[in-house]
């Protein structure tokens, strides 16, 4: 496809977020490729901007509001879209926002490309008559609540720039923690087949990726929603459409990005133990404070929570264990905090993701009392980020010496080679440019950082 002056249209994506939300844009992108556009980089001349948007923190809503102002300003000639969380929970606000002429959430974004196309045959008309109001196309029936929310099949054909590929492979949650706005903005649980699951990550590792990360936005709830009849394979779970990936030629890693602690199962356990899963589980525990959980919504004490680590750990050596805490959530005591920092301490995790509770409108959480002061909630947690980063540096030093297997990314910015274990240790090495996106084995022998070390190749002579 090319225009009057015979250029073909560029498109540029810019992602705020989660990976579900690198993995859609990925999509998009491909969407966009087939139909004749060329990608370009966001701060590029471009013909269309897709803002594809998060709002899991107010801070993240705000980056998302003021991203979508300065593009939509910036480019008043272009074809302005907003994609994902943002216009799938503030509609109206985006629906205002002046300059923008596409407005998809969460759904429909195989609508995407067409809706683009009618505001570029209109918008030069609609731009010169009226600039910065023109037309705002949204997907039909956006309107309705009535509209089922079904899984939408968004295959991708390759992922930008990357060694590892995410796929995604469920949407939406139906958990309703207290302080959480996303299944608002991302709705019930839907899983993707696993017919399409095998096939793309069949297509990327023929394309040369050796590892794929799978990712949704409550992954351990994967096949709930399927009956034996959507599947050529009967009912599955997460760990079922795992084992399936098995073996695949080409692919080296499977990596899970995240599992909720009572959704590790036995056989999740064994698919880590045989070697198909990376030894590496991102488990969000978000207090280690049992009435804080209660509170949260969250189903599980941190009993529950050491046990089925504990029993990981036991039967997988060199288990990595990361994951996200909260501070700072209505009710949430010095005391409380306390219980959660030396319950984090007593876990040895191997990185901390720490969030200082932001208030979401519509969350029961929001109107909960005891809501904690801004300077409290950063006290906690500075304290929170010391401890992940001491945890970080102990969880590598007790890996020295060992063997592992490195994917090289490239070439690292200080010089030599870098790339991650199986157990998410970014590991630095001498070697070759060619054996980026191999898989080499090293010996690990200094921690370097959180999270990270220096190897050495064994070996070097023969590979
Ligand atoms: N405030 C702060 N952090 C939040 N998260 C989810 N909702 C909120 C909120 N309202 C964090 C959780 C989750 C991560 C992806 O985002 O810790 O694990």
């Amino acid at each position: 496809m090319s225009d009057e002056s015979g250029h073909r249209p560029r498109v540029a994506v810019t992602t705020l977020g989660c990976k579900v939300n690198q993995y859609d844009s990925e999509a998009l992108l491909g969407a966009f490729t087939q139909a004749g556009y060329d990608v370009v980089h966001s701060h590029e001349d471009a013909d269309v901007y897709v803002i594809n948007t998060c709002v899991v923190t107010g801070r993240a809503a705000a980056k998302s509001r003021q991203l979508v102002h300065r593009v939509a300003r910036d480019h008043p000639g272009a074809v302005v879209a907003v994609a994902g969380c943002y216009p799938q929970t503030e509609r109206a606000e985006v629906l205002d926002i002046p300059g923008v002429d596409v407005v998809i959430g969460t759904r429909d974004r195989d609508h995407l490309v067409e809706l683009v196309e009618q505001a570029r045959e209109s918008h030069l008309a609609a731009h010169l008559a009226a600039p910065m109001t023109g037309l705002r196309l949204t997907p039909p029936g956006s309107d309705g609540e009535a509209r089922p929310w079904s899984y939408e099949e968004l295959p991708i054909a390759e992922f930008h720039g990357r060694t590892r590929a995410t796929v995604k492979i469920q949407e939406g949650c139906e958990q309703f923690c207290s302080y959480c706005v996303i299944p608002y903005a991302r709705g019930p649980v839907r899983s993707r087949r696993p017919e399409d699951v095998v096939a793309e990550v069949r297509r990327l590792a023929a394309a040369g990726f050796k590892e794929v990360v799978l990712t949704g936005i409550h992954l351990g709830a994967y096949g709930r929603d399927l009956g034996a009849h959507d599947s050529d394979l009967g009912h599955v779970d997460l760990a079922a459409v795992v084992g399936r990936l098995a073996g695949l030629p080409g692919l080296a890693r499977v990596r899970l990005s995240s599992i909720e602690p009572m959704e590790i199962t036995p056989a999740l356990v064994d698919l880590m133990v045989g070697g198909v899963l990376c030894r590496h589980l991102h488990v969000p525990l978000q207090s280690g404070s049992a009435r804080t959980l209660a509170a949260m919504n969250r189903h599980y004490t941190p009993d529950d929570y050491r046990r089925v680590v504990d029993a990981a750990r036991a039967r997988v050596p060199g288990l990595a264990v990361s994951t996200d805490i909260m501070v700072g959530f209505p009710g949430e005591t010095e005391a409380d905090f306390e219980d959660s920092l030396a319950f984090a301490r007593s876990m040895g995790f191997s990185r901390l993701h720490v969030f200082k509770y932001s208030r979401r409108r519509g969350t029961p959480a929001a109107t909960m009392p005891g809501q904690v002061p801004a300077v409290a909630k950063a006290a906690r947690s500075v304290r929170l980020i010391t401890l992940g980063e001491e945890m970080g540096l102990a969880f590598v030093r007790g890996q020295l010496g060992m063997a592992a297997e490195v994917l090289v990314e490239g070439e690292a910015e200080r010089g030599g080679l870098e790339g991650l274990t199986d157990n998410y240790i970014r590991v630095l090495l001498d070697g070759p440019p060619e054996w980026q996106n191999e898989l080499v084995p090293v010996t690990l022998e200094a921690a370097t950082a959180p999270g990270e070390a220096s190897g050495r190749a064994k070996n070097i002579s023969e590979v």
